[in-house]
């Protein structure tokens, strides 16, 4: 058995023995340790949550006191201490929406966004794909974000990482790479780390 596969299924069974839907849930574990990126009492927005992985670890890292809320095309099984919406990225009202749920006056302290599109296996094209869901969290993020604020946002490598980062880089004070162990060697996935949202 190759050491990728052998990890992989290392963390599916870690997450079974541990009751997270998703093995992703370690990739969030290791980031957060890693660049404390959700604290106790934060309101955490996540996009592309489905079914839940992600959501079941903020859950714990912001406790009884913080808010946490997931939005996915797909339908996700209710959880314990998180709210969802169903919808997608690109719905023009979708900032309305969030703000009208997180409350007046009121803001998210951590954006997390791992979406994925239906891959067609041309790699080119799910990149851009990729991206572009991504570019679209970023234009909610810098409505719904508190001023020194944290995200984290997945991406597919590819011609368009470089111009997407410098963009980030625009509106986060620290913006760094990170591809956790739990995240698959062969796949072409990375993390940005965007801490401290300029406003
Ligand atoms: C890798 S999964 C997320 C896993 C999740 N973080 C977890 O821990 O369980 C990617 C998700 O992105 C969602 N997605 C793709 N396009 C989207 C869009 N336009 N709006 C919202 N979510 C989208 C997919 O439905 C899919 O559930």
């Amino acid at each position: 058995m190759k050491l990728t596969k052998a990890r992989r299924d290392q963390y599916r069974k870690l997450a079974k023995q541990q009751g997270y839907r998703s093995r992703a849930a370690f990739k969030l574990l290791q980031l957060n340790k890693s660049y404390k990126i959700i604290k106790n009492s934060d309101k955490v927005v996540e996009f592309g949550c489905a079914p839940g992985g992600w959501i079941q670890v903020a859950t714990q890292l912001v406790g009884p006191s913080g808010f946490v809320l997931g939005l996915d095309l797909k339908e996700i099984n209710p959880l314990a201490g998180a709210s969802f919406i169903k919808g997608s990225i690109d719905d023009p009202l979708l900032t309305q929406i969030l703000l009208q749920t997180i409350g007046p006056n009121d803001k998210f302290d951590v954006v997390l966004s791992d979406m994925s599109p239906n891959v067609s296996g041309i790699w080119e094209i799910d990149h851009e794909r990729q991206i572009s869901l991504t570019r679209h969290a970023l234009l909610v993020s810098i409505r719904i974000l508190e001023r020194r604020g944290n995200a984290i946002y997945k991406i597919f490598q590819g011609v368009s990482t470089r111009s997407f980062v410098n963009e980030l880089a625009e509106h986060f004070a620290l913006v760094k790479l990170s591809k956790p162990p739990a995240s698959r060697q062969e796949s072409s996935e990375l993390y940005v780390i965007c801490l401290g949202f300029k406003g």
